[in-house]
C-alpha cells in the first residue's frame, strides 16, 4: 500500500506521516530531507546555491544514510532545498529513490510535495494537507523557538510565504493538489483530530 501526503511547508504533513505509517505498519519517508540534504551538500562545498550543476552532482552522489542529519532542519537549509527543488535534473535524480522506498515491502507512506501528482501518480490514497500561512507560520516559529533558533514570528511569516511561492510557482512539479486527493485542512484541527480524519479517509479509500 502507497500513500500520498503532501502539502505546503509546515502544513503538519510530516507529523501526520509518522503517525499514519506507524497505525498502518508501514515505511515512512519524508521527501523534504532529500531536497534539504541536497542543498546541504551545495552549501557544504561552498558555491552558489543557484550552481545547476553542483546541485545535479549532489543529487546524484546523495548518500540516503545522512538523511537523519538534524542539521537538515535549518530554516537556512530549507530555504535553500526549495531553491534546489526547482531544478528537473535534481528532481530527476532523486525519482528512483523515492519509487524504489515507494515500491518496497510492506508498502510506505511518502510525503512531499508532488508525491500523488509525479513520484507516485498510481498511490492508493492521496491526502493533500493544508492550513492557513498565518496558521503553518505560527507552527513553525514554536517549533524553531523550541530548538533554540533565533526567529521572529515576522521572519518565519516571511520564510513560509517565499517557500509558498517558490514550491507553487516553479515549472518543474510545482506543488498542487492531485486530481483524487483528499484536501485536509488543518488551521482549526488538532493533530489527532487531523490524525483521527486521515485515517478515517484512508481506511474508506481503501475499502473500495
Ligand atoms: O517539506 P520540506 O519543508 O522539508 O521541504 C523542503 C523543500 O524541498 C521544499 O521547500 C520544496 C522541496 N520539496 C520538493 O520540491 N518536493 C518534494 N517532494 C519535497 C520537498
Amino acid at each position: 500500500m502507497i500513500i500520498a501526503i503532501d502539502g505546503p511547508a509546515a502544513s503538519g504533513k510530516g507529523t501526520l506521516g509518522r503517525l499514519i505509517a506507524r497505525h498502518f505498519g508501514l515505511l515512512y519517508l519524508d521527501t523534504g530531507s532529500l531536497y534539504r540534504a541536497v542543498a546541504r551538500d551545495v552549501m557544504a562545498r561552498q558555491v552558489d546555491i543557484f550552481d545547476i550543476n553542483a546541485a545535479r552532482l549532489a543529487a546524484q552522489t546523495l548518500d540516503p544514510a545522512t538523511l537523519d542529519d538534524p542539521g537538515l532542519r535549518d530554516p537556512g537549509v530549507g530555504e535553500a532545498a526549495s531553491i534546489v527543488a526547482g531544478f528537473p535534473e535534481v528532481r530527476e535524480a532523486l525519482l528512483e529513490f523515492q519509487r524504489q522506498i515507494a515500491s518496497s515491502k510492506p508498502g510506505a507512506v511518502i510525503d512531499g510535495r508532488d508525491i500523488g501528482t509525479v513520484v507516485c501518480p498510481d498511490a492508493d490514497a492521496k491526502l493533500f494537507v493544508t492550513a492557513k500561512v498565518e496558521i503553518r507560520a505560527g507552527r513553525r516559529f514554536t517549533e524553531l523557538s523550541r530548538a533554540g533558533e533565533a526567529v521572529t514570528p515576522e521572519g518565519v511569516l516571511d520564510m513560509i510565504r517565499r517557500r509558498d511561492a517558490r514550491d507553487m510557482e516553479r515549472a518543474a512539479s510545482p506543488l498542487r493538489p492531485a486530481e483524487d486527493a483528499h484536501l485536509l485542512e488543518t488551521s482549526d484541527l488538532s493533530i489527532e483530530a487531523s490524525f483521527d480524519t486521515a485515517v478515517a479517509w484512508i481506511e474508506r479509500k481503501i475499502s473500495r
